[in-house]
C-alpha cells in the first residue's frame, strides 16, 4: 500500500490487489470501466457496456493476476475503489524486461484530485522493482489522459489516425507512449 504523498485525494490509498481481492473487487472495478465509457471515453468498448459486462471482462482477467502476470491497483477513498490501473508484463522471451500500462480510469466523482497520477507511479513503482525497464501504453490522442503521461514524462512516439473508435463508434486518433525506466534504488 502506498501512502498518499502530497495528501491532495483525501485519505484516499493505492492498493495493489492480490488474487483474492481481485475477486472480491471485480463489482468494483466494474463500476469504474462502465463510468469511463458512460463519459465516452475509449478504452476498449462501445456504448452499452454494462456492469454484467465489464464484471465478465475484469473475470476473464482473473488467471492472469494469479499468474502474476498482469498487476492490478485500485485507489480506495473512504473505502469506495475510485479508479484502477493495470499492468501487463509481456510474455515474449525476448521482451521479459517490457510491460504495458492498460485501463487506467478514475470515477468521474473523484477527478483531479491526483488518483490517476498517483496510480501510474505506483505501477512504475512496481514495474521498476521486478525488473521492467520500458512501459508502453496507448491512448486517445488529445485526451486528459494524453496530458498526464506526458506530463509524467512519457515519450510519445507517433500518432495512428482513426485506430479506435470512442464508445459513440466515431474512430479517433490514438498516441502511442513508451517510458524507460531505471532500476528500483538508482
Ligand atoms: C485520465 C484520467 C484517468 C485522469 O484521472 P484523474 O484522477 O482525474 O487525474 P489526476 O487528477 O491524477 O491528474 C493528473 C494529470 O492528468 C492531467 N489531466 C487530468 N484531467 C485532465 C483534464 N480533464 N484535462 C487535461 N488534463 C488532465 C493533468 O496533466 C493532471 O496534472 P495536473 O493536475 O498537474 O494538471 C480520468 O480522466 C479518466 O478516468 N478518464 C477516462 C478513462 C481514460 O481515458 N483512461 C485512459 C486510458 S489509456
Amino acid at each position: 500500500m502506498i501512502e498518499n504523498p502530497r495528501g491532495r485525494a483525501g485519505a484516499a490509498v493505492i492498493e495493489r490487489l492480490d488474487a483474492a481481492s481481485f475477486e472480491e473487487q471485480l463489482p468494483a472495478l466494474a463500476a469504474v470501466l462502465v463510468d469511463a465509457v458512460d463519459d465516452g471515453a475509449s478504452v476498449g468498448f462501445l456504448a452499452g457496456f454494462d456492469v454484467p459486462a465489464a464484471t465478465a471482462w475484469w473475470r476473464a482477467r482473473s488467471p492472469a493476476v494469479g499468474a502474476g502476470g498482469l498487476a492490478v491497483w485500485v485507489a480506495r477513498d473512504d473505502g469506495v475503489v475510485a479508479g484502477t490501473i493495470s499492468l501487463a508484463y509481456a510474455d515474449k522471451p525476448n521482451q521479459r524486461h517490457r510491460a504495458d500500462v492498460l485501463k487506467l480510469a478514475v470515477l468521474r466523482t473523484h477527478r483531479g484530485r491526483g488518483l490517476a497520477r498517483r496510480l501510474l507511479a505506483a505501477a512504475e513503482h512496481t514495474a521498476a522493482a521486478t525488473g521492467v525497464r520500458l512501459l508502453m501504453l496507448d491512448t486517445e490522442t488529445a485526451s486528459a489522459a494524453e496530458s498526464l503521461y506526458q506530463r509524467a514524462g512519457w515519450h510519445r512516439y507517433g500518432i495512428v489516425p482513426a485506430m479506435a473508435a470512442d464508445p459513440s463508434g466515431v474512430p479517433r486518433d490514438c498516441s502511442f507512449f513508451y517510458k524507460t525506466i531505471a532500476a528500483a534504488g538508482r
